[in-house]
């Protein structure tokens, strides 16, 4: 097992808790957070990736962020989070919806047309990934951008999807 993993499985079993589907994992990632430890999961991710040729990295708030700025200074580019309020200042942008099951609300995605450009290679960053709804916006607004989705990771992948890189899976976490 990768060290990456190994470290973040430790961490949940000794910090976190999982609760049926729900992973907590407040202590250390998406409410207090070890800068320590995203920098060692982006570096993870990083050199996955390294040979991509990755343009850009594109999240979504909120607690995306944090891993997204750390990949994309590894990988030596910008990162950009799409913002889930569209702000007076924002001019022409694109736009997609996403339903989030966990939290049962619908919240739009927007990012400013400037940030993102057509034929850009782009790496979507997450915390988690669960039924893929946050995935589906951000392709949405990949496609209006004309750009192109090189590939996705996250931290805690909780679907069966295997083309989604994770650092762990909820297989890791039930052995
Ligand atoms: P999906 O995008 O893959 O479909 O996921 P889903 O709608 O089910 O969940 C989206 C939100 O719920 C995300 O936050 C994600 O971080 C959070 N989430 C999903 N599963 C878990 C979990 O097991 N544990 C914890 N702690 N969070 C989980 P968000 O609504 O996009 O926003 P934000 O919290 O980053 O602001």
């Amino acid at each position: 097992m990768k060290y990456a993993t190994q470290t973040l499985l430790e961490r949940i079993r000794r910090e976190g808790r999982v609760e049926g589907e729900v992973i907590k994992v407040d202590r250390f990632l998406n409410h207090m957070v070890d800068p320590q430890l995203i920098d060692l999961l982006a570096a993870d991710i990083a050199t996955h990736f390294t040979e991509k040729a990755i343009e850009k990295v594109l999240t979504a708030e909120t607690s995306g962020i944090m891993l997204a700025q750390a990949v994309a200074g590894m990988l030596g580019v910008s990162f950009v989070y799409a913002k889930k309020k569209r702000p007076l200042t924002m001019g022409q942008h694109y736009a997609a919806a996403s339903y989030s099951f966990t939290k049962e609300e619908s919240t739009t995605l927007y990012v400013a047309k400037e940030v993102l450009r057509p034929k850009e290679r782009v790496l979507f960053i997450d915390d988690f990934f669960a039924k893929g709804s946050t995935l589906k916006a951000i392709e949405e607004i990949i496609d209006q951008a004309e750009a192109m989705l090189v590939g996705s990771a996250v931290i805690i992948n909780k679907s069966q999807r295997r083309d989604i890189y994770a650092i762990v899976t909820l297989d890791d976490l039930r052995s």
